[in-house]
């Protein structure tokens, strides 16, 4: 199968003409040739249709009448294909709804007879243009994906591979979405992603964080309240709900709604009515939820804390944002992306980070996930002087684990009990030493601060080799 998405760069463009007329197609085609097309013509639309599965032409160019076949059905063979092949039909003189038909059907343009070849050049030069500017655009789109998956997210790991296409499937419908993830996983940049993959992208994405209002002042955040509703409410204000009618409403932390305020949710998921605060209207909307949570909701089920019938309202479609240290391949990436983020932000020429600091960061387990690792960066970035960033400009809980004891640490870990550990640690002491006095034993003991007789009844107990 020919990569249709793949440019072609510096090849010749190619045209194929179909018409059964043996002057017209002759011209056409001797006209095309001597502009520097690479031309071929074609007499029958059977043997058209051949030369199109033979070969990827960049445009046809097709008589609409033709003995054995209706230009259309040319047309429409190229869209079955699934060709980027644009397609020019030749008209009769005074055939307007032939032409409309065929523009309906894909064409991307049509010519009607007679026409002079300045007209026909002209169409050509302004299809290639609008080709090259697609496949422009398609390698541009390429590039950026390689480093970007969805609307700004960064990662390619296998995990948020599937997670795109979650939120490709999802966003197609009107789902209510639940988001689980620990804190600062990416949670609220997938709903927005949701939002701008769906049709509902023109409309508004509101925000909710449900954990910051206490219970009253949440209600009315939401549901919004009547004039004289309590102490204080001079006006009627419309609620969030109402402000994302058309949009999408985003609930972050719903795991802390109280249990009043559940009720109200879940009657405006069954029902998508509701009233203000204060208020006997009942207000309709079209809204799209997605919720997210840090909290397990089925746990909160068996406390008593969460409605077990609100819950499988929110439930339907899971997405679970898995952890930063379970995902390390995209932990260098991420970094990158926030490195090239805040370089530009703060005008500084950052190449990027040291070989120590790419491997401390991949050790690093990240309990608050992307966004500690942004926060890391910036702070690196705001305060550095040179271009690269080390492993002391990292914070200590990252740096601190670069200690050579940290690392033997590791290497010796496991079931060893403190007196082997202590052996080990001695006999790589000793022999790192030995390593920098290039195996002379009075320089080494006078630096390990033993005697001569004392190192080397070390080298024989722990079988130190010089
Ligand atoms: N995949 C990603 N690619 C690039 N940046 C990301 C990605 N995921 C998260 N971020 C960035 O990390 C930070 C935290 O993301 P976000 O606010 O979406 O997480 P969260 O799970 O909602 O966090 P919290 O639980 O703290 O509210 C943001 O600054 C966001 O831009
Ligand atoms: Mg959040």
């Amino acid at each position: 199968m020919r990569d249709e998405k793949e440019p072609r760069v510096g090849e010749p463009i190619k045209i194929l003409v179909i018409d059964d007329e043996p002057l017209m197609r002759i011209t056409i085609h001797d006209a095309l040739a001597s502009e520097g097309y690479t031309v071929e013509s074609a007499e029958t639309g059977q043997r058209g249709i051949d030369l199109l599965h033979e070969h990827l032409w960049d445009i046809l160019l097709t008589d609409l009448k033709l003995p054995d076949r209706d230009g259309i059905q040319i047309l429409k063979e190229v869209k079955a294909l699934d060709l980027s092949t644009q397609v020019i039909l030749i008209t009769a003189y005074g055939s307007i709804d032939s032409a409309v038909t065929a523009m309906k059907e894909g064409a991307s343009d049509y010519l009607t007879k007679p026409f002079s070849m300045d007209e026909l050049f002209l169409i050509i030069k302004r299809l290639l243009r609008m080709k090259q500017l697609e496949e422009e655009n398609v390698r541009l789109r390429k590039k950026i994906e390689e480093r970007f998956g969805l609307e700004g997210l960064v990662g390619k790991s296998s995990q948020m591979e599937k997670i795109y296409q979650l939120i490709e499937t999802v966003s197609q419908t009107d789902t209510t979405v639940l988001i689980y993830g620990e804190s600062g996983t990416g949670k609220e940049m997938v709903a927005n992603a949701i939002h701008l993959q769906s049709p509902r992208k023109n409309g508004s994405f509101i925000k909710v964080n449900c954990s910051a209002l206490p219970e009253t002042l949440l209600e009315t955040e939401l549901f919004g309240h009547e004039r004289g509703a309590f102490t204080g409410a001079f006006r009627q204000r419309k609620g969030r709900f109402e402000m994302a009618h058309g949009g999408t409403l985003f609930l972050d932390e719903v795991g802390e709604v109280s249990s009043a305020v559940q009720v109200k949710l879940l009657r405006v998921l069954q029902e998508r009515q509701f009233e203000r605060v204060g208020g006997n209207e009942t207000i309709s909307v079209d809204v799209r939820l997605i919720c997210a949570t840090q909290k397990d909701l089925k746990e909160e089920i068996r406390k008593g804390s969460f409605r077990e019938d609100l819950y499988y309202r929110l439930n339907v479609v899971p997405v679970l944002l898995p952890p930063l240290r379970e995902r390390r391949e995209d932990v260098l990436l991420l970094a990158e992306h926030f490195i090239g983020k805040f370089s530009q932000k703060m005008g500084k020429d950052i190449a990027g980070l040291s070989a120590e600091a790419k491997t401390l960061l991949l050790r690093y387990s990240f309990p608050g996930n992307i966004r500690e690792l942004e926060n890391m960066l910036e702070r690196a970035i705001a305060l550095i002087k040179g271009k690269l960033i080390e492993a002391q400009d990292l914070p200590e809980e990252v740096c601190g684990q670069a200690t050579p004891i940290r690392d033997l640490c590791e290497k010796i870990q496991g079931s060893k009990p403190l007196a082997t550990a202590v052996n080990l640690f001695e006999k790589e002491y000793i022999q790192n030493v030995l390593e920098k006095t290039k195996g002379k034993k009075g320089q080494a003991a006078e630096m390990l601060g033993i005697s001569r007789k004392t190192l080397w009844e070390k080298i024989k107990e722990l079988e130190i080799e010089i």
